[in-house]
């Protein structure tokens, strides 16, 4: 979740890595730092708290230089604190450095540096012992110095690295965080992520693991670990800088929420051949290999693991697969029984989580075939997977995921879907009419988005609760679960969601007058249990909004309010049903004033453990 910008050229490095590092909050941070090259001199500035605090640092215009690093830092080892912000200096003050990630044998190295070599650190930070490392070893080659310090550490790294008598040149490595380069005109750039270079260029190399890549102002080199020159090609970024900003939306999230139909219908209709065939978009699953699957687990985060578990359902329903959904951070620590004949379906919206990654690198190893949905063209979980269904939902940034959900489910349909009708087991009229539904979505989703002045009067009358909570039957738990942690994520209220025929077998101890009770009822078939659910409740004096289908009158006469969304097949209502939810978590947030694109503590990408 931290960002790195680096920037070398006949221009304004300053400039070009504040603005970077700009284009980088919406992955989250507490600090902040820059670090310019100049007359053989690092000059640094770092802040804490908000990007603003550091630029007002680094007004004067005798702060800047043809060369420079910048990070934003989200804390993970040490407090966030001014002091350990990056870039981190080496003891003598001739080598700077910013680091993504985690190294894990920091405290032995530490040791070792503190008692062998007298250092005295600054910072609390796992990552200063890089620039301490880097710092011992430099004797005039710089190169050599960065190799030498990354072989003594252990865990996950991108680190940019400058010193203060090479003006030419910065160096950086990566293992197992995301690092790219920038070509520009008369100047090049280094960057965590995409959109920092994008102001500037499209033209972007991305630096896989375990490569060391050497930035002058006309030139980028590439290399492996033994030294090797890498020739790597140039990946041009055909997305908008522009459709990374709010397009006249007050917030990042309410423009995503509005995207929604647009999403689905790109991430759905360009999969779709005109005799309404599924293409997956040159993923090869011949009947074979899908004959071959006994076992499907998806893993994922969050959200991306709420998506999993209507994934479940669509599996087993359509392709007749035994599937599991598991949070990615549990999965690998429970020896799951994955092997050649397991297809791990992995899904991230960055495609840069780490327990996610992690745990595709376990099923990987254990044999598995890794299918990935992800959003982010170029990502580690993109890279690192046999085969990647992108979600075309564009860049989503602010931190509550809405759009990358519901394209997430629409892959998962396709695939499902796809699977089914590939081994023969999914009747054509089945498969037919499940396509038809779902390409009514987009249209149905523009509907749903109308109820917007609807839930925003539930929104006033509900934003004083300290207490919310969900419930559903089938496909809607998954819903429930996801707009419990919509609630919770961006409004910090307490909510809770629970599966309908869970809740007398202990939750309804909760239940007391005017507790809140969000009813998803979208499910023709579980209709009738629902209704006796809301009946237990109501007759425990409990507030019921419901959700349920434009027609179902029955809900609206047991219901305190009741949202419609349009009329559906039960198969397809998840998509619609959670977005009411997303509009109700938004417009409590808004009254009650909260960060509703960076909610406290969180961060849109979250690449530690
Ligand atoms: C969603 O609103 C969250 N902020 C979070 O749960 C997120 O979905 C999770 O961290 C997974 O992220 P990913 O999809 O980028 O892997």
């Amino acid at each position: 979740m931290c960002g790195i910008v680096g920037y070398i050229g006949d221009g304004s490095a300053k400039e070009a890595i504040l603005t970077g590092l700009k284009n980088l909050e919406y992955r989250g941070y507490d600090s902040a730092g820059i670090a310019i090259g100049k007359k053989d001199k690092i000059l640094l500035r770092k802040e804490s708290g908000e990007l603003e605090n550091l630029i007002a640092k680094t007004q004067k215009s005798d702060f800047d230089g043809t060369i420079g690093i910048g990070h934003t830092r989200w804390a993970t080892h040490g407090s966030p604190i001014r002091e350990n912000a990056h870039p981190h200096l080496s003891a003598d003050g001739r080598v700077a450095i910013v680091h993504n990630g985690i190294i894990e044998n920091y405290i032995e190295l530490k040791h070792m540096l503190t008692e062998e070599h007298g250092i005295i650190f600054k910072s609390e930070t796992d990552s200063e012992v890089i620039a301490q490392l880097i710092g011992i070893y430099y004797e005039g080659d710089l190169l050599e110095a960065v190799r030498a310090a990354v072989k003594c550490v252990r865990g996950a790294y991108a680190i940019g690295v400058m010193a203060a008598d090479v003006s030419d040149t910065i160096i950086a490595v990566r293992k197992d965080a995301p690092l790219i380069a920038g070509i520009g005109e008369g100047c090049n750039y280094l960057a965590s992520d995409i959109p920092a270079v994008l102001g500037h260029t499209r033209d972007i190399y991305v630096i896989e693991n375990d490569e060391i890549v050497v930035i002058t102002k006309d030139d980028i080199k590439i290399y492996d670990e033994d030294m090797t020159r890498v020739s790597r090609d140039i990946m041009h970024v055909e997305w908008d800088a522009a459709a990374a900003e709010k397009g006249g939306y007050e917030d990042f999230m309410k423009k995503e929420i509005f995207e929604q139909p647009r999403g689905v219908k790109e991430t759905l209709e360009r999969r779709l051949t005109e005799g309404d065939e599924i293409w997956l978009d040159g993923i090869e699953l011949s009947k074979e290999e899908i004959e071959n699957i006994d076992r499907i687990y998806i893993v994922a985060c969050g959200t991306a693991s709420y998506a999993g578990i209507q994934g479940v359902t669509l599996f087993e329903k359509f392709a007749g697969i035994p599937s599991e959904s598991d949070i990615a951070s549990e999965f690998r620590y429970r020896n799951p029984l994955v092997n050649e004949r397991t297809l791990c379906v992995c899904i991230s919206q960055s495609g840069e989580t780490t327990d996610t990654l992690e745990a595709l690198r376990e099923a990987k190893r254990k044999g598995a075939r890794i299918l990935s949905i992800c959003n982010v063209v170029g990502s580690s979980v993109a890279r690192e997977s046999d085969d990647v269904m992108f979600t075309w939902a564009g860049p989503e940034i602010a931190v509550a995921s809405t759009k990358a959900y519901t394209t997430q489910l629409i892959c998962l349909y396709l695939l499902a879907l796809y699977m089914g009708r590939a081994k023969g087991t999914l009747p054509d009229a089945e498969y037919r009419s499940v396509l038809a539904e779902l390409k009514q979505i987009p249209d149905k989703l523009t509907e749903v988005l109308k109820t917007e002045d609807q839930i925003k009067t539930l929104a006033e009358k509900f934003y004083i609760k300290e207490q919310v909570f969900y419930i559903g039957r089938g496909m809607d738990v998954g819903t429930a679960f996801e707009a419990s942690l919509k609630l919770k994520e961006i409004t910090y209220i307490n909510s809770f969601a629970i599966a309908a025929g869970e809740l007398k077998h202990g939750t309804i101890a909760l239940v007391r007058n005017q507790t809140l009770f969000f009813v998803l009822a979208t499910q023709d078939k579980l209709y009738e249990k629902m209704l006796s659910n809301i009946e237990e409740i109501k007759a425990r004096k409990a507030y019921v909004v419901s959700v349920a289908k434009e027609g179902n009158t029955r809900v609206a006469k047991v219901s305190d309010e009741t949202i419609y969304i349009p009329n559906c097949a039960d198969d397809v209502a998840p998509i619609l049903a959670v977005v009411p939810m997303q509009l109700l978590a938004y417009h409590i947030a808004k009254m009650l004033k909260r960060n509703i694109d960076k909610p406290r503590n969180l961060a849109k990408s979250v690449t530690v453990e």
